[in-house]
């Protein structure tokens, strides 16, 4: 019998990291999951979302902080390392603040793909991007090959760490592949990002606070299709290449609030703020690359994605 893929799932207790763990212990491969439990959001959080994975036979968790420690031992077991591992979020990403995303966004993927080079065993290191990367876009759809400008320090970081992965490839032959989200959501989403925001508000009737008019877009992508999309990376095409990953949803926040009323079936209550920096405007991505190399097709629509993550803060809010 041939022996089981081994994935090393780097973010493992964190939105994307942990849904993606379960989907690759359903495909036969045995996973080592790690995560530092930075402070980004309470521990207790990332351990929920941790749980699910911890009893199963076939996955090993590691309490690792990748900016410190020996990777080499690591990654001399894996096959495909999923590196979900960093400091999340836009708006958070200025002042004092950026000394960490730069080490875990920066240094911890320079640390991943020293201890990997070389490596005869590894076949495919898939990189968590952005579209933070893009920055205020100048024509849509965003096109892979638009002159990323990111408007944020956290899409530097990003951006730098998705160049370090393909510099890698180019001089190395490591075989990585980028892959930028478009604002993911759904059951798990981290407690700091909108839809969880809204949602967990209106729950609690409670105001939910508006950036801006409202009117800015996000092309919003649900966890199950950001979670195709790696799988789908693993492909032998995709060797080298930077694809969006986008839901196909593309709604502005007050659209968003609008289907959220109708699953909520009740009306919420908005408070305006100033547009926060590092917000862009605007995120549509094209996916044509993505659909054709990987053959990425979005499945999940807005108002079912959005019910279903209502459905899990309502669990967790029982519970
Ligand atoms: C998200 C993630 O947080 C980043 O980690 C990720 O890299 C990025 O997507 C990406 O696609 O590159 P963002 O698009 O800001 O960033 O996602 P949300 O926090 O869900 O915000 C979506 C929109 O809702 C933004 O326009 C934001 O200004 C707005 N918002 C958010 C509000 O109006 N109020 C809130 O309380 C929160």
């Amino acid at each position: 019998m041939r022996e089981a893929s081994t994935s090393l799932v780097t973010g493992v207790a964190g939105f994307i990291g942990s849904h993606l763990a379960e989907r690759l212990l359903h495909e036969g491969h045995r996973i080592v999951g790690v995560d530092a439990f930075t402070d980004s959001y309470p521990r207790a959080v990332k351990m929920a979302n941790l749980s699910p994975l911890l009893g199963e036979p076939g996955f090993r968790f590691m309490e690792l902080d990748m900016t410190q420690a020996d990777l080499g031992p690591l990654v001399a077991e894996a096959d495909f390392i999923f590196h979900q591992a960093g400091q999340p979020g836009v708006r958070a990403s200025w002042g004092k603040d950026f000394d960490v995303y730069l080490e875990c966004n920066v240094r911890a993927t320079q640390r991943l793909l020293e201890a990997v080079r070389g490596s005869i065993r590894l076949r495919r290191l898939v990189f968590a991007s952005s579209s933070s990367v893009y920055g205020q876009a100048q024509a849509l759809p965003l096109r892979e090959d638009t002159l990323p400008q990111p408007y944020s320090p956290y899409g530097v970081t990003k951006l730098a760490a998705e160049h370090l992965c393909l510099l890698y490839h180019a001089n190395y032959g490591v075989p990585t592949v980028a892959l930028r989200y478009f604002t993911v959501y759904g059951p798990r989403q981290r407690p700091d990002m909108g839809f969880h925001r809204f949602i967990q508000a209106a729950l609690q009737d409670r105001p939910i606070v508006v950036y801006g008019d409202g009117e800015q877009t996000r092309d919003f992508t649900y966890i199950a299709d950001a979670v195709e999309a790696n799988w789908l990376a693993l492909s032998p095409a995709a060797n080298g290449h930077v694809f969006n990953i986008g839901g196909g949803s593309r709604s502005s926040v007050n659209q968003v609030l609008t289907t959220l009323e109708e699953i909520l079936k009740r009306p919420i209550r908005r408070e305006q703020r100033p547009p926060q920096p590092g917000d862009v405007r605007h995120t549509w991505a094209d996916t044509t690359r993505a659909r054709e190399v990987l053959r990425f097709s979005p499945l999940v629509s807005l108002p079912e994605g959005l019910a279903r993550q209502v459905e899990w803060l309502r669990r967790m809010q029982r519970s």
